[in-house]
């Protein structure tokens, strides 16, 4: 076929790939076939990590290597720390982070290998430097010293040590490893699919990693958390809720936080952000932003039959955990590596360079016309 056959727009519905990590049916996601629900109520993001990688659920002693290997790759090279110190400290921190994953690939000992052991070592470097990357940005960027990764009891809680300087109470490390869960792998959603893409030509892991940073990065895909605390922000209380959506979708506006490509009867991780925003809107005082929240779904729900992503409810839980919106998309990215990583493992283990076609609509049987005849 020369690219004349039917054309599938955004590929919707079209299948790519054979994947045995995650699957969508209908209103449920799996990981390696365990429900989402039970993966939330029961796991820590590290079983998660091992579940997606490895394919099942660790023993304890597997476990334990996963946690001390993570916890060793906290630390940043030298010469990355001197990047992060150097970019403006205005500069998106998605952007500054797909800077950073290109420079640690340059630093990584295993740059040079696509093996199986050279990407397994880069799989631990890359989960852990991406959180080591975003908080040390943020603190240099608000005048403070990047924190040196402490021997915390998890992943979460580290991370929430190494962005704001001190332990996490259990709530809020509960809330982050929630997070991290419900957030470490979709499917071939758009920046798993762009990480398949890069590492189908044989590229590297970093390279993928940072294919898939720039795409998740857009507001249809990952930007979509820190637009939706923008959007509860400038509508800024329950009664101006109406008014505002009213005015949004005479103008067609999107409204950001809703809808799904795939999930058109809801999206099931939307549930636990919701319980989680309302759970920590109560204990910070910050109720606002869930009641903001609500009032919007049931409007837009109501006029539009759209329900809440993933993306709509962490933002107003981030928001009362401290956290600034332009770190939304980042900390989606440092759990969504797990994810990418582990696509990426099938995608070198039986590889098949991904090229699709297009249908040819230019104009067709055009001559060379010198230039001073144009
Ligand atoms: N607000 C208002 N209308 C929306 C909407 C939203 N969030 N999401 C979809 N729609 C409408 C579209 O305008 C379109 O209406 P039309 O047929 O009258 O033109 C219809 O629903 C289909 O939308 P479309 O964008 O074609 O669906 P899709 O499957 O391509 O898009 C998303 C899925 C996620 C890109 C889309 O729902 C969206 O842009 N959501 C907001 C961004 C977001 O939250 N992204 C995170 C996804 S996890």
């Amino acid at each position: 076929m020369a690219g004349d056959g039917e054309v599938h727009s955004g590929l919707a519905g079209v299948i790519s790939h054979r994947s045995s990590i995650s699957s969508i049916i209908g209103a449920t996601l799996t990981y390696r076939g365990i429900d989402i629900d039970e993966l939330a109520e029961n796991g820590t993001f590290e079983e998660i990590v091992c579940l997606l990688w490895n394919g099942s659920l660790p023993r304890r002693d597997a476990l334990e290597d996963l946690r001390s290997g993570l916890l060793r790759e906290f630390e940043l090279p030298a010469g990355v720390l001197r990047i992060l110190r150097e970019v403006p400290r205005d500069a998106d921190p998605m952007r500054v982070l797909q800077l950073a994953v290109g420079a640690l690939g340059a630093f990584d000992p295993d740059r040079d290998s696509n093996a199986p052991e050279a990407n397994r070592r880069k799989a631990l470097r890359l989960t852990a430097k991406l959180s080591a990357v975003t908080c040390a940005f943020h603190r240099i960027r608000s005048g403070k010293d990047p924190v040196e990764a402490p021997s915390e009891p998890g992943f979460a809680a580290t991370f929430f040590h190494i962005l704001n300087g001190r332990k996490p109470d259990h709530v809020e490390a509960e809330a982050i490893d929630k997070a991290l869960i419900l957030h470490a792998d979709h499917e071939l959603n758009a920046s798993t699919f762009a990480a398949r893409v890069t590492a189908s030509t044989l590229s590297d892991m970093h390279s993928a990693i940072a294919s898939a940073i720039g795409t998740l990065k857009g507001p249809l895909h990952g930007g979509a958390n820190r637009a939706v605390m923008e959007t509860i922000q400038a509508i800024g209380s329950v009664e101006r809720v109406e008014p505002w959506l009213d005015d949004a979708l005479a103008r067609k506006e999107k409204v950001m936080g809703f809808g799904h490509r795939v999930y058109k009867q809801g999206d099931p991780r939307a549930k636990h952000l919701k319980l989680l925003s309302r759970q920590l809107g109560d204990l910070t005082g910050q109720r606002r932003w869930y009641e903001i929240s609500e009032r919007l779904e049931a409007l837009v729900r109501e006029r539009k039959g759209l329900l809440p992503n993933v993306d709509f409810y962490s933002a107003s839980t981030y928001y009362c955990l401290g956290i600034p919106p332009d770190l939304y998309t980042p900390i989606f990215a440092c759990s969504r590596v797990v994810g990418w990583i582990a696509h990426l493992f099938e995608q070198y283990a039986d590889n098949d360079l991904i090229r699709p076609r297009a249908l040819y609509t230019g104009p067709k049987e055009a001559h060379w016309v010198k230039i001073g005849d144009r």
